[in-house]
């Protein structure tokens, strides 16, 4: 496999952490659960600053009453007791997140853990990683600052660009044929029904998998809960100046865990913008199916042998196993049968047989054990 030097540096590091954490305290085996817990995290500190968001953009005057997106959020920030804290909980829980969801793809990546029988997951993952992007973005134009409002208006403008669908699109985006407070309020119903289409889309990526680890152990939480809080210290968030739709700002700066796109922006033309960015997903799609594949030789229920108990059912982690009705002769009330397309050939279900009713036929679990025996006694 062409990941393997990389793979072999990957496993001493992980060798080294477990020397240091224990392998129960090893991030290297939260690379899922990692985004997992932050998304948690940025529903609860969502959930607060949904309660005291106002999604409108009115500004014809300007006074201390004046009561919109921007003013709401400066006073989540600066009048809410920890309002500023969550808040920037919710900006760099966002920036973890899409740190972790990259650490976790390139450990998939590299362990080879991404392909055939776990397709799913990695397909699943490029639709929640775009997900995932384009709901931070979201959250940017809801503040409503001179940077809310150049990101919109590029936003529209490469829109605009897209033959056919464009001019719809635009008008879906704004809610309307141009910028009122029912595009802030579109805006707002993205970024929250997205952040929960997500659930679905983790649905689908976790539903192949027999058991997921989904949650690190509490100690794990702390940290990166203390990490994140930690940075909020250090960089507390604010806002730029309120947006004036009659103002024309062309400079902003750059968060490049989420606003890569607008950075791309700034130097191509929309056209090529949109085919970069769809030869990028298309791209990650078919990765998978670039590497060449070792025929995988699937496990063999031998039938004579099977009680039926489906411990092999249970413990495959793949859901290759499924128990059947057993013939009307026989003892038992079901027999395991292997789905030779979801097995990858790892041999959990040898193990977990205690009849010796499983094989994988390239290694009879009477040979293994006889090495075993060997290895022993030498
Ligand atoms: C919202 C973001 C994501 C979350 C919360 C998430 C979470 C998880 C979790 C909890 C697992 C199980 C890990 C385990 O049991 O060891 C997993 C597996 C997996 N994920 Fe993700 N994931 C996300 C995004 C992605 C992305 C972007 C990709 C790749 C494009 C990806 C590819 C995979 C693959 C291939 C597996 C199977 C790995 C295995 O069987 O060992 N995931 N994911
Ligand atoms: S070898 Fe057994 S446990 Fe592994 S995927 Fe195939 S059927 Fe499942
Ligand atoms: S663990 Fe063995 S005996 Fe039990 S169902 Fe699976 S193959 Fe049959």
């Amino acid at each position: 496999m062409y990941t393997e030097p990389i793979n072999n540096l990957n496993l001493k590091l992980e060798a080294w952490t477990n020397v240091i954490t224990t392998s129960k305290y090893n991030p290297f085996y939260y690379h899922g659960a990692l985004p997992q817990f932050y998304l948690w995290v940025l529903y609860l500190s969502g959930l607060l600053l949904f309660a005291y968001y106002i999604p409108t953009i009115d500004n014809a005057y300007s006074s201390e009453k004046l009561i919109n997106a921007w003013t709401s959020v400066n006073y989540i920030t600066n009048t809410i007791p920890f309002g500023a804290v969550f808040r920037g909980i919710h900006r760099y829980a966002g920036d973890a997140m899409v740190v972790t969801i990259l650490l976790h793809m390139l450990r998939v990546w590299i362990t080879d853990r991404y392909r055939q029988y776990r397709i799913v997951q990695w397909l699943s993952g490029v639709v929640l990683l775009v997900m995932v992007l384009f709901i931070g973005q979201t959250g940017y134009y809801l503040v409503w600052d001179e940077r809310s409002l150049i990101l919109t208006r590029m936003t529209c403008s490469a829109l605009d660009a897209i033959p056919l669908v464009g001019t719809g699109l635009k008008t879906w985006f704004l809610n309307g044929t141009e910028l009122t407070n029912y595009t802030l309020a579109n805006f707002l119903f993205i970024h929250i029904g997205l952040s929960f289409a997500l659930l679905f889309g983790l649905w689908i990526h976790y539903v192949r998998m027999t058991r997921p680890v989904l949650t690190p152990p509490p100690v794990i939480n702390y940290i990166l809960m203390a990490a994140i809080l930690l940075v909020v210290a250090w960089f507390p968030i604010e806002s730029g100046k309120m947006a004036d739709l009659t103002s024309q700002p062309n400079t902003f700066e750059v968060d490049w865990f989420f606003l890569f796109p607008y950075a791309m922006l700034t130097s191509m033309q929309p056209g090529i913008f949109w085919l970069t960015m769809l030869a990028g997903v298309v791209l990650l799609c078919v990765v998978p199916y670039f590497v060449r594949t070792k025929e995988v030789e699937p496990a063999e229920v031998v039938l004579k042998n099977c009680t039926g108990c489906s411990l092999c059912a249970k413990d495959c982690p793949y859901q290759a196993i499924e128990m059947v009705p057993a013939p009307a002769e026989s003892r038992f009330k079901l027999l395991a049968t292997v789905k030779p397309y979801r097995c990858s050939g790892c041999g959990v279900c040898v193990g977990a047989c205690a009849f010796d009713a499983i094989d994988l036929p390239n290694m009879p679990d009477a040979d293994v054990t006889a090495q075993i025996k060997a290895l022993l006694q030498s």
